[in-house]
């Protein structure tokens, strides 16, 4: 009898499970908008040509395959720091932000939540908006946390439900961490106005709340500056500590690289220096150090001045690829006759709340081999020129 034999088997992911089954599927004319990834007119995750340069230089040097430092690259965390905050911001000049490179976005998340469940014990709470990035909830239940949900989306208007949300938020006990999505968010698309985020960071800095912004799609909405605002906001409010999350898995189309970073912001110098020291001993009892050559890739682009205008253009080719398909999308339903879908040209990034019902979804799947997720969510990067045409007729056809 195998010491195993009591295992039993645990629930598969839903959205990767959603692509094992379009894979699967024969149908010649199948879309898949069930997957968080950014692909090209061509349906393909682009190499972007800045990134394609820097490759090429590090396979011209012998390259030592040493262990990076247990935070990573430094040149990789100044520049993740200038790209967060903006280059020369006065948080920097005073050395409040300490700075880690991670194993993508996801392992930011898992050890700042590890951390912050080792300095808020057995009350650690996390607020966290509905509906949310699944992940998000393993993550910090896993950690230890309790999950409480704040308003977000509002069914109605495909929108924010921003009353709701500053309602929840002003009930949360202090010291609550809040998970805020800067911008892009997942799953909804629907993100927060200038003004908006200018009311949320008081609130949070009145009620004396600990902010975790999550930035995994910076330059999918504006630009990477703009993208920032809510971190920017942050960094002038005198809120004196906060944490962030970032990826350029997505902003740099880098996902198998696993390039992200974790920054915890503290009052002043010296309790940056000790939170530096805590995430290091956090990463190394979960995996001891990144990865060099995604570091280096993410490194090589941002510290070029050439290199960085290259990248940011790109990433403007990929914004506007799905800005073009937002608009497309809606202006065909219209033709076609389907009910309004012109908030899809309100929401953010590579996601939308369709506003499609499960059993909607479902048609989509059996009858024209189109994935989504049954939440409605759908990837608008996924759309083309070559399948707009048959999605909006289907999706169409279900609303009818
Ligand atoms: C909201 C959000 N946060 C974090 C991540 C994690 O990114 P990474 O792939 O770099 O781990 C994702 C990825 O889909 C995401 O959507």
């Amino acid at each position: 009898m195998s010491i195993f034999a009591s295992v039993t088997m645990a629930p598969g992911d839903p959205i990767l499970g959603l692509t094992e089954t379009y894979n699967a599927d024969p149908r010649k004319e199948k879309v898949n908008l069930g997957v968080g990834i950014y692909v090209d007119e061509q349906g393909k995750v682009p190499v972007l040509d800045a990134v394609r340069q820097v490759e090429q230089a590090l396979a011209r040097d012998d390259q030592p395959r040493s262990y990076l430092p247990i935070d990573g690259l430094p040149a990789y965390n100044r520049a993740t720091q200038n790209l967060l905050f903006g280059a020369g911001a006065a948080i920097l000049e005073a050395g409040r932000v300490a700075t880690a490179q991670t194993i993508g976005g996801s392992g930011a998340l898992r050890v700042g939540a590890d951390l912050l469940k080792k300095v808020l014990g057995d009350q650690a709470k996390l607020a966290i908006s509905n509906p949310s990035w699944g992940n998000h909830h393993v993550v910090f239940r896993t950690a230890g946390f309790q999950l409480i949900d704040y308003r977000y989306y509002d069914d109605a208007s495909h929108g924010l439900d921003f009353a709701g949300m500053l309602e929840d938020l002003g009930k949360l006990e202090p010291g609550t961490v809040v998970l805020l999505h800067a911008c892009c968010h997942n799953p909804t698309g629907v993100d927060l106005d200038a003004a908006q985020w200018a009311q949320v960071v008081a609130l949070l800095k009145d009620r004396g709340l600990l902010p975790f912004v999550d930035m995994a799609y910076q330059g999918f909405d504006r630009n990477s500056t703009d993208d920032a605002l809510a971190i920017r906001l942050l960094a002038d409010s005198g809120i004196p500590a906060f944490v962030v999350a970032n990826s350029y898995s997505k902003s740099f189309s880098l996902y198998g690289e696993r390039v992200g970073a974790l920054s915890f912001v503290g009052a002043d110098r010296d309790e940056a220096a000790r939170l530096l020291s805590n995430i290091k001993t956090t990463i190394r009892a979960n995996y001891s150090s990144p990865a060099t050559h995604g570091g280096k890739l993410v490194a090589g682009v941002l510290d070029s001045a050439e290199l960085r205008a290259l990248w940011e253009q790109e990433l403007g080719g990929m914004r506007g690829r799905i800005h073009t398909m937002r608009a497309a999308f809606v202006d065909k339903l219209a033709a076609l006759g389907a009910p309004d879908f012109g908030f899809i040209n309100r929401q953010a990034g590579m996601f939308s709340y369709s506003g499609l019902s499960k059993a909607q979804v479902d048609r989509l799947r059996e009858e024209f081999a189109i994935y989504a997720l049954s939440s409605g969510r759908i990837c608008v990067a996924a759309l083309n020129t070559g399948n707009i045409d048959y999605v909006t007729r289907a999706v169409a056809a279900v609303c009818r």
